[in-house]
């Protein structure tokens, strides 16, 4: 149209040279004609110029989010990656997108970034940029939660501990420092992401990012200073000009025009909706399982039940499905919150070690197939809702252009329901939608799993079970009179340790002032493990758990009549990641009493103590190889490698062949660390039993990447007492093709 008006006013100009004055009717027809043509023209230019905007940046209405001017229907998958390796992240992204899965959405983990104040690490698997770039390089998309709080089982919800000695300090309210310090780390990310190009406003993936994190759960206990708050960190985000949406997850008040998410197992059913018409339902973390803390049994979530809730939320409107996670991994080193288990979230569609999940990736993947054909529908069309009986309805999109798809939902748990639709019947197994593409042909079932389950083992390749290849150091227990801190009162754990280890002792000296019978120590602690050692030798331990936070462990001693020396190792395992006031959050023991005979009790609370911050082997970084002779190493002797409290063990191996991952089976062992090559591969808790009796984790991964072919360092401090000669190396796999794509006919 454009060329027919440019030839037309060149035909104009050329006509009028030659008829002048001939024929007025002609010209005032033409000049109509242009008339027309310009207003064309501008509306052209205008209609281009709104879709170059359009195209550039994120947006959103009621509906959807819209990238480069479509809408669009969007499943998410979580993947945090400083929780797996780099080497692993382009195939866990691979498998991902094979999943049907268009996003990926990961936290920013501050306390790795900024591990001291003003000194930042983005190296290896803190190595944000590239993550994102290899997400990038496969296709899908980024959903950015920067938090800076973040919660997620992470060390102290992600702050750095040294935020806590800021003076005045105050997490996530109204608070200057805090907001400071938050503002300081978001725009350090977000000037990152811009200076690489990564936001979809610049040509990049990122489409959304976070601020703050289910501040609802704590928002009360900071009254209206926690309303200002959320004002402030709703403008600062918006401030930062990333040119893509911001979500606040769990925040029903969410200020414009940030987007209030839903997180949990059933947001179809208990999401009220976006506090405006103008904003899409969106859902940031369907839980794929749940977390596991030591002395708990796995949470397993069926396939069934993700699947229906993922559709039910689609079917009421819902346009974004994130699941939480897709791929969890492993908390190395001391990075798991108080409790929390190594493995993350191995119960996600891949697992701890990236291995398909069966059938809960593959029925997942058919589901989204099933969806993505009707998205056409979904997005353009109008829904309607009708009844099909008591406990069953139909979700329908309609449009005269995209056409037709339909959700008949069952919610009833018991029962199979028959159902008529559209002069069709269907039956609906109990609890299920059914997905009928062009509103007709039954195309998916959430209670149908087509994909087989499969079944992972492991496969011990080597049991360090040769006394002669161990070596043992056993960490000398620190003596009142050792101790350079000392003062009459127990102090807090953490004020100590800054984090920057587990291990707080606690030491003082005691002398009976008459015989004391049958002596025993009462103990309590706000820490999460304690272990009593008199002159030397270990008397008793003690720990909490996730639901009894306060350890209270009475312990029968035996005492010389002189001078004893009693020194109790206070250790934690992981600090909390969430809750309101977490900086004024208390650990370590509270109470010290000794009791002679049942009756007399000597409260030693406020005598004498000394105080020594972590164990020799740490003081000397003994798990790297350089550090290794700072201290005496016994070796050849079965009868000194077992079972004594808190040792190192250390030994040599060599790589499994092939490229399966690689698991380290600790069922032998008690409580404590492991390092691969100087790496500390996490802590391990195999003692802490299960109800049923069980471990909660044995098997721990080492990331191939981890390890050379020959020649490697397994060292292991052990607190409790163990064999590590039941320690074995392992393959694991699945049954099955882990292939994504020869997985599903
Ligand atoms: C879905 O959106 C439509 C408007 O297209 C509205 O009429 C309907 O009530 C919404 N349904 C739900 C369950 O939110
Ligand atoms: C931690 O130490 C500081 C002084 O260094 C003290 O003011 C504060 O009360 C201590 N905190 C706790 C919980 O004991
Ligand atoms: C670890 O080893 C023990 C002892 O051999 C075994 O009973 C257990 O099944 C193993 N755990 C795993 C996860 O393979």
């Amino acid at each position: 149209m454009l060329d027919v008006c440019i030839y037309i006013t060149q035909t104009h100009t050329r006509i009028r040279t030659l008829l002048s004055s001939v024929r007025e009717r002609k010209k005032m027809e033409l000049g109509r004609v242009l008339g027309l043509c310009l207003i064309l023209l501008v509306t052209i230019l205008v209609f281009s110029g709104g879709v170059a905007t359009a195209a550039k940046g994120v947006t959103y209405d009621g509906r959807s989010l819209i990238i480069d001017g479509q809408r669009k229907l969007l499943f998410s998958g979580s993947i945090h990656y400083p929780r797996s390796t780099p080497e692993m992240w382009p195939s866990l992204i691979k498998k991902t997108k094979e999943g049907g899965i268009d996003v990926i959405q990961t936290y920013v983990f501050w306390n790795l970034h900024e591990p001291k104040l003003g000194q930042y690490d983005f190296s290896g698997r803190n190595d944000l940029v590239k993550f994102i770039k290899e997400i990038r390089s496969q296709g899908l998309y980024v959903c950015l939660r920067i938090g800076p709080f973040i919660e997620a089982e992470w060390n102290y919800g992600g702050l750095p501990f040294w935020l806590r000695d800021v003076p005045g300090m105050v997490y996530r309210t109204d608070n200057e420092p805090f907001k400071f310090h938050m503002q300081k780390f978001t725009t350090k990310i977000v000037n990152m992401m811009k200076s690489e190009g990564l936001y979809a406003s610049q040509g990049g993936p990122i489409i959304l990012s976070q601020i703050e994190n289910e501040y609802k759960n704590v928002m009360a206990a900071f009254h209206e200073k926690g309303e200002a708050y959320v004002k402030w960190a709703g403008q600062m985000a918006v401030g930062l000009k990333t040119g893509v949406p911001w979500i606040m997850c769990k925040q029903p008040d969410a200020p414009d025009p940030v987007i209030n998410t839903c997180n949990g197992m059933t947001c179809g059913e208990t999401f009220p909706g976006p506090n405006s018409p103008n904003k899409p339902k969106m859902w940031t973390e369907d839980w794929t399982s749940f977390f596991q803390v030591y002395g708990a049994e796995p949470y397993i979530r069926s396939a069934e039940d993700i699947a229906f809730h993922a559709a039910l939320f689609i079917a009421k409107n819902g346009s974004y499905v994130n699941y939480y996670m897709y791929h969890g991994g492993t908390n190395f080193g001391r990075t798991s919150s108080s409790y929390f288990v190594t493995g993350y979230y191995d119960q996600a569609p891949l697992d701890e070690y990236g291995l398909l999940r069966q059938p809960k990736y593959g029925h997942l993947k058919e589901l989204h197939a099933a969806i993505k054909a009707s998205a056409n529908p979904l997005l353009q069309g109008k829904q309607t809702m009708l009844s099909l009986g008591p406990l069953q309805q139909a979700y329908v999109f309609e449009d005269a252009r995209s056409g037709c798809v339909a959700f008949l939902v069952n919610n009833d748990a018991a029962k199979v329901s028959q159902v008529q639709f559209r002069n069709n019947a269907y039956s609906l197994s109990p609890k299920s939608i059914g997905i009928l593409q062009n509103c007709k042909n039954l195309v998916y079932q959430t209670a149908k799993v087509n994909v087989p389950k499969n079944v992972r083992f492991a496969t011990p390749v080597q049991v360090f079970n040769v006394p002669d290849k161990w070596e043992v150091f056993r960490e000398t227990i620190p003596a009142f009179s050792g101790t350079a801190l000392k003062t009459n009162a127990l102090l807090e754990h953490t004020n100590l340790t800054k984090d920057k280890t587990d291990y707080l002792w606690y030491t003082t000296s005691f002398k009976p002032d008459s015989p004391c019978t049958n002596p025993s120590i009462y103990i309590e602690s706000s820490g999460h493990v304690v272990h009593v050692f008199v002159n030397s030798a270990l008397a008793g331990s003690g720990h909490g758990s996730r639901d009894i936070r306060v350890v209270k462990r009475q312990v029968q001693v035996s005492l010389t009549n002189g001078q004893n020396s009693i020194s109790i190792l206070s250790g934690m395992v992981g600090l909390p990641d969430s809750g309101a006031y977490m900086e004024r959050k208390s650990y370590g023991l509270t109470k010290v009493q000794i009791s002679c005979g049942g009756t007399k009790t000597i409260d030693l609370s406020r005598s004498q103590w000394g105080y020594s911050v972590g164990l020799l082997g740490e003081k000397v970084r003994l798990h790297q190889w350089k550090n290794l002779n700072r201290v005496k190493w016994s070796m050849n002797n079965a009868g000194l490698i077992n079972n004594h409290p808190l040792a190192w063990y250390k030994t040599m191996f060599d790589e499994p062949s092939g490229d399966e991952p690689v698991g380290l089976n600790m069922s032998s062992m008690g409580k404590g660390e492991m390092w691969v090559n100087g790496v500390s591969i996490g802590r391990y808790w195999v003692s802490f039993l299960t109800p049923a009796g069980r471990p909660s984790q044995s098997m721990y991964h080492i990331p191939r990447e981890f390890l050379k072919p020959s020649g490697n360092l397994l060292m292991v401090l052990e607190e409790e007492g163990g064999n590590p000669l039941g320690i074995s190396l392992n393959t694991i796999s699945v049954t099955g093709s882990n292939r994504a794509q020869s997985q599903l006919s």
